[in-house]
């Protein structure tokens, strides 16, 4: 007879896992219970989206110069939607608004939470049913009075209380880290909740999957050109040449990676000296999460977690992933990038 497995659901789980926290009044798990409700009702949007009319372009332009697609904006306003109804959080800081929301809602006048978020990440996959995702970041305000300013918000990757990812994938799934290590859930749809399914979820030490946009080569620093030599030669005790895998979707890269082993790559370009991906609300979130997973980000040369944030939209060159690869492309940097400061 085969044992029937336990069934634990993220809200079960968060709640469980709250009296780990000294002081918890359970904001936090409010917060992510919050976020969770918002990741379902966008993955069922997603999941119909041919049939919805909300693929394509809107015919508008982010901050960042970029084509905002139907459902980056219809993301963006759930996710912002259920953070004014949960009421935990005061701000939030999105990839599709120049500056940050405000939420003054009679329930949120106590909320001590800021949420940084990417709503859609992956958007050039929307119309082509390609993984894409949503990233997260979770800060707590520093001052309790008045309105935050934006110094209060640029705090630094360090200070995240909270972090995580929804990958809508071939299944969609939410993995998140609260500083005590990565846990993953699959949405079961026949439940409608998300169920444990990766717990303590570790990256391997080292892999043989390199992601980078190789057609960007030609515009590469030096250290990073030789690095992807180093993955093309064929060496047998380091099992090389590695594998190289790059879908468009920093989410399902990190994802696959996270579980494979492997390195994720947006470095400077000469037409980008400061990389592409956003700090704020891409690579600290994403670093919190492969750190506790036992993995290192940088941005070449120094930790993610620790760069100043001076800007809510700022980007960084980002090396991510398995240890013993990230700390082989800074060998790299050092010998062959050393004239180039990356720091700002
Ligand atoms: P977004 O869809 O939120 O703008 O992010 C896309 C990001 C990231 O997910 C991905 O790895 C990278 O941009 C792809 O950029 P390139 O097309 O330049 O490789
Ligand atoms: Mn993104
Ligand atoms: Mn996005």
């Amino acid at each position: 007879m085969c044992a029937m497995k336990e069934i634990k659901t993220l809200g079960q789980f968060i709640i469980q896992n709250q009296a780990a926290f000294p002081f918890a009044k359970g904001e936090l798990s409010r917060l992510l219970r919050d976020l969770a409700i918002a990741a379902k009702i966008v993955n069922r949007e997603i999941n119909k989206a041919g049939l919805a009319e909300i693929l394509g372009e809107l015919g508008t332009v982010n901050c960042h110069g970029e084509c905002q697609k139907k459902l980056d904006i219809y993301a963006n306003e759930q996710f912002i939607a259920a953070l004014k109804s949960g009421g935990e959080c005061c701000i939030v800081v999105s990839e599709e608004n120049d500056e940050h929301v405000t939420i003054d809602s009679e329930i949120s006048k106590h909320a001590k939470y800021i949420v940084a978020i990417d709503p859609l990440d992956g958007s050039s996959n929307i119309d082509v049913n390609v993984g894409i995702g949503t990233i997260f970041s979770i800060y707590r305000r520093t001052t309790f009075t008045g309105t935050a300013s934006t110094e209060e918000i640029l705090q630094m990757g360090t200070q995240q209380v909270a972090a995580g990812y929804i990958i809508y994938g071939s299944s969609t799934m939410l993995v998140y880290t609260t500083g005590k290590g990565v846990n993953g859930f699959t949405l079961d749809p026949s439940l409608g909740e998300f169920c444990l399914s990766h717990p303590d979820m570790k990256i391997p030490e080292s892999g043989r999957i390199y992601s980078i946009n190789e057609g960007n080569y030609i515009h590469f620093p030096l250290g990073v050109k030789k690095y992807i030599k180093y993955c093309h030669e064929e060496d047998i005790p380091t099992q090389r040449p590695y594998t190289s895998r790059y879908t468009g979707c920093m989410v399902a890269d990190l994802h696959r990676n996270l579980i494979k082993g492997g390195i994720f790559i947006y470095p400077s370009t000469s037409a980008a000296p400061r990389g592409k991906l956003r700090l704020f609300y891409e690579c600290n979130p994403m670093a919190f999460i492969m750190e506790q997973a036992g993995g290192k980000a940088t941005d070449g040369v120094n930790r993610i977690l620790e760069l100043e944030v001076y800007h809510l939209h700022q980007t960084t060159p980002i090396f991510i992933g398995s240890r013993a690869m990230v700390e082989k492309t800074e060998e790299f940097m050092r010998l062959y990038d050393s004239s180039q400061t990356r720091t700002q």
